[in-house]
């Protein structure tokens, strides 16, 4: 997979792809990363990106010229199958869309800043909208740091117990049950015995009625309860 992101701060966004699993899987070559920044493209000797909203208002709008020609650019070099541009407009990120996106090969991701972007950058070459919460953050880099790690996360190779990835809470709607390690005892507090029992259907059994139990507690609506 390559990630071309299109940003006015890369730095922003940097160390959460030269940690941990983001980092191996970019060191093993299973992913590509690629910032692209924005003011770069800017217009002018200032290299201006922004500018007011004709119909007036607060705030600045990113304006259409950077992002088209920096765009325009990429998908002169390859195809992609996907132009992303993170807003808190947009469809909210699930697990669904997450599997979806993980299984395409380029994907460029815009992040917005401001008050958004000029709206026909929508029609030129948006494909999809991506919203991570209803709740507005400073700009969209913090939210292509999410979308990315849920979606290197997924390739197949970067984690080493493929396994884990797919029994993640959310892959099959239902909420992860309680995981613990040694000591068997802290503080008085006791792993249940069942986990000690070596018997892997019995532990199994319980695993999906833990699951099933905290699902219906914190998110009844994922079981499609009120
Ligand atoms: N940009 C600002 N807020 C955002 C959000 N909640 N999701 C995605 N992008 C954003």
């Amino acid at each position: 997979m390559r990630l071309d992101i299109i940003t006015l701060h890369p730095e922003l966004m940097e160390s959460p792809f030269q940690t941990s699993i983001l980092k191996r899987g970019i060191a093993k070559g299973l992913v590509e990363v690629h910032f692209h920044r924005l003011r770069d493209w800017g217009i002018g000797k200032r290299k201006q990106v922004d500018d007011e909203p004709y119909g007036g208002g607060a705030g600045m709008v990113l304006r259409i010229e950077p992002l088209d020609q920096c765009i325009s650019h990429l998908k002169s070099q390859r195809n992609y199958d996907e132009i992303i541009y993170l807003t808190p407009d947009g469809e909210r990120l699930s697990q669904k869309t997450v599997n979806t996106l993980s299984l395409k090969e380029n994907i460029i991701m815009i992040c917005g800043h401001y008050k958004g972007i000029d709206h026909r950058l929508r029609t030129l070459h948006i494909t999809k909208e991506i919203s991570i919460g209803d709740y507005v953050l400073t700009g969209g880099e913090l939210a292509a740091c999410v979308l990315a790690d849920a979606l290197i996360r997924l390739i197949p190779g970067v984690i080493n117990d493929e396994q884990s990835a797919l029994t993640d809470s959310f892959q099959d709607n239902f909420l992860s049950p309680p995981i613990f390690t040694r000591p068997e005892e802290y503080k008085g507090i006791k792993v249940p015995e069942i986990l000690l029992s070596g018997n892997f259907k019995k532990i199994e059994q319980w695993r999906q009625e833990e699951s099933y139990k905290i699902t219906l507690e914190k998110r009844p609506d994922l079981l499609g309860e009120k």
